[in-house]
């Protein structure tokens, strides 16, 4: 199976734009659902972890942080914004590591990007295997309503600066319950400029600088969509992120089967109807030993009693 390596493109990008932006509201829920269960020193291990920004908020609370992920790149950002963790460059499906941990979590809706239940499940198997008993699993997925409400193939985010520019494109197509997200990146190139080029380069640095206002969003991305045009010596490239938007009942279904108990399903801030507005927040434990040892009795009566 080949490494998911995908984000190397554009680590350098998510490293000053989601990973940080995306890391305060995910460092709540986490306190609010999974640090209380880990005991002071406890090891937790970020699964998928991108560029790090999760990991140095629990370092410092003292907690002995690990980050897994496929991508080298990320993990480069992720190394330098908290260097006292540990880093392994692995795909979360074939993961098998030496430390047992008290909770494992992954955010941003990173497991999306497995394209298969079969694949999520094996997920599910590495993470179980990677727990102590009685650990945690906390996790958060896009689910098929909410990718079809918001992910219409229209420009929703994106930033543009005197040296760069990006915005993304996300699609769904509910018929076969994948999608993607596409991220166009325009980057100034050093060169001459002529004099004309000179001239107008202060106003369009002003301009810039006022379309990055949060009140201007609609109109940046618009300008962002026609950048080729106004920047034609700008170097563009365009990557494409493939998601499958997996059903909440699989998901469940995927769990029990690893042998999860799912504690509950939540919204980011802890409501727990699941709407087509929020992504859905899974919070598991692996069952303790005395737990797991009922279930396997109970499930050998079961498979050995005559029907
Ligand atoms: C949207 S980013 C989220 C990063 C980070 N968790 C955050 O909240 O900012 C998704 C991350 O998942 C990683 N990823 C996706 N599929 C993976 C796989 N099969 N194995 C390892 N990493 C994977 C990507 O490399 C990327 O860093």
């Amino acid at each position: 199976m080949t490494r998911y390596a995908d984000y190397d493109n554009w680590a350098w990008l998510y490293n000053q734009t989601m990973g940080p932006e995306y890391s305060q509201p995910q460092l709540d829920l986490l306190k609010r659902v999974l640090l209380p269960y880990i005991p002071c020193n406890g090891e937790i291990l970020d699964l998928c972890c991108g560029t790090g920004q999760l990991i140095q908020p629990l370092v410092e609370r003292g907690y002995k942080v690990s980050g897994l992920d496929g991508s080298e790149d990320m993990i480069s950002y992720a190394r330098k914004n908290a260097p006292q963790a540990t880093y392994y460059v692995e795909d979360a499906r074939t993961f098998d590591l030496e430390n047992r941990f008290d909770g494992v979590f992954s955010t941003s809706a990173s497991l999306n990007h497995l394209m298969s239940i079969e694949d999520l499940t094996q997920v599910f198997e590495r993470v179980y295997n990677a727990l102590k008993p009685g650990g945690m699993f906390v996790f958060d997925l896009n689910h098929p309503s909410q990718l079809e409400r918001w992910w219409q193939g229209q420009p929703t985010e994106g930033e543009l600066n005197a040296y760069y520019a990006w915005m993304i494109i996300p699609h769904y197509d509910a018929s076969s319950a994948t999608g993607d997200f596409q991220v166009t990146i325009f980057q100034a190139l050093n060169r001459s400029l002529g004099l004309f080029d000179k001239l107008l380069l202060p106003l369009k640095r002003l301009v810039y600088r006022l379309l990055s206002r949060p009140r201007f969003v609609g109109l940046r991305l618009k300008l962002i969509q026609k950048l080729n045009k106004i920047e034609p010596h700008w170097k563009c490239k365009e990557l494409v992120y493939p998601v499958k938007g997996h059903s909440l009942d699989s998901v469940k279904e995927a769990l029990d089967k690893t042998g999860f108990q799912t504690v509950s399903i939540q919204t980011i801030d802890g409501r727990l109807e699941i709407d087509n507005n929020h992504s859905a927040h899974f919070v598991c434990a692996k069952p303790t030993l005395i737990k797991q040892s009922q279930a396997q009795r109970s499930h050998s009566v079961a498979t050995t009693t005559p029907t």
